[in-house]
């Protein structure tokens, strides 16, 4: 299953691909990951991302696309994937097509998660991330365990550079403006789903996993 998540800022797309990936035995590719591992590496594409992503502004295609086809071409992906990050532009969606077809494979499904823009706010603000393992928290709607500490691996927790109000409100824009566009190409081909991203994370989960059994979720 080749499969990729969908939404804007804080719409759930590292908490729900958290489930994704042990039922369906795929890795997780998220650009927004990749990235700040280089930020904190202070590697060239690190420094040359940096700047973008705490602007809120999207990093550009010919760095994004030359990171995704090394990363999918890995042996790893040889047995599906779950994309979450990616793609984000026109360019991009063309540009992953282009190199899955080079390697006789496909996306199998998209699926959109759908959250007002004041709650994408509300919860972006108020997250607090694992810098070793990259969960997502949130000090109201997704407590750790213990306060400020990884359920998992027990890493102080951090607050991410870009979720301020003004930086998140401005990744909201920037998705309806670039990446929305994109589920028109998705849509095209009958492949995408539209689940309700609001609710508790454990029913969002349960719809997610309606949706891509194919029993409920309105099509996209
Ligand atoms: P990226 O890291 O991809 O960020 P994003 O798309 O903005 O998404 P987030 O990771 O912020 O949110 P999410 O949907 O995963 O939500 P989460 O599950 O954490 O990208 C960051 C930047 O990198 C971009 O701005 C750009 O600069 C650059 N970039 C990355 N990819 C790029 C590309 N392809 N091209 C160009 N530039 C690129 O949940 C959010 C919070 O809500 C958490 O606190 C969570 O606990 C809580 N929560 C989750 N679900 C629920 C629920 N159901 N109810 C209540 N709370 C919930």
């Amino acid at each position: 299953m080749n499969l990729l998540l969908f939404g804007p800022p804080g719409s759930g797309k590292g908490t729900q691909a958290d489930f994704l990936t042990r039922e369906y035995g795929i890795p997780q590719i998220s650009t927004g990951d990749i990235l700040r591992d280089d930020v904190k590496r202070g590697t060239e594409l690190g420094l040359k991302a940096r700047e973008f992503m705490n602007r809120g502004e999207l990093v550009p295609d010919e760095v994004m696309v030359e990171m995704i086809r090394e990363r999918i071409t890995r042996p790893d992906c040889a047995g599906g994937f779950l994309l979450d990050g990616f793609p984000r532009t026109v360019p991009q969606a063309e540009a992953l097509d282009g190199m899955l077809e080079t390697i006789g494979q496909r996306i199998d499904r998209l699926l959109y998660l759908h959250v007002e823009l004041e709650e994408l706010v509300e919860r972006l603000t108020g997250r607090w991330v694992c810098p070793r393992c990259a969960r997502s928290y949130h000090m109201v709607n997704n407590r750790p365990q213990d306060d400020m500490k990884c359920n998992v691996d027990r890493t102080g927790l951090v607050h991410r550079d870009d979720d301020t109000e003004q930086t998140a409100r401005r990744r909201a824009e920037v998705f309806y403006q670039r990446t929305y566009p994109i589920l028109a190409f998705y849509r095209q081909r009958g492949i995408s789903v539209e689940v309700d991203g609001q609710g508790s994370i454990a029913e969002v989960r349960e719809r997610v996993k309606r949706a891509l059994q194919g029993q409920t979720g309105e099509a996209a």
